[in-house]
């Protein structure tokens, strides 16, 4: 059986048009996407979805994760605070690509009031095809859960 890569979205209403853009866009390149809502215009707690998809991360049901809001940075601060998650905020190619690269990023986050559809789709084709480079970044990385466990 052919194994399809999996992963969890999520947004607020703000960037609710996006998101399921971006679902269409990761069908169309044969990824599987589970959609943890929201699931329409009406306004809502960035906070609420930011768990889901972070909690689902964290605990090793999902590999990666995507989530959207209007800025990314209400996603990226609630998803950053459970540990095992590295939440990058990535309105760039050049983040979206070191953010694989050097730390391992395992949740996107975009802001849909920041960029556009375009650039949205060019981030995260960039951000799946990129690996982690490993080596001096893996001890860097491992710090800064062992920070955390250890405060
Ligand atoms: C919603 O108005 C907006 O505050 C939210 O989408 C996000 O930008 C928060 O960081």
């Amino acid at each position: 059986m052919e194994t399809k890569e999996t992963l969890i979205i999520g947004s607020d209403h703000a960037a609710f048009e996006l998101k399921e853009k971006i679902g269409k866009h990761l069908v169309h390149l044969g990824i599987d996407v589970k959609d943890v809502g929201t699931n329409g215009e009406s306004s809502v707690n960035y906070v609420d979805f930011g768990k889901k998809v972070a909690k689902a991360v964290a605990e090793k049901e999902f590999d990666r994760g995507i989530l959207l809001c209007g800025t990314g940075i209400g996603m990226s601060m609630v998803a950053n605070r459970f540990t095992g998650v590295r939440a990058a905020l990535c309105n760039d190619l050049f983040s979206a690509r070191l953010s694989r690269r050097h730390n391992n990023a395992n949740i996107l986050v975009l802001g849909a009031r920041v960029i556009g559809d375009m650039l949205a789709y060019e981030i995260v084709r960039e951000w799946l095809e990129t690996g982690f480079e490993g080596g001096r970044h893996s001890d860097r990385i491992d710090s800064i859960d062992a920070a955390y466990i250890n405060a």
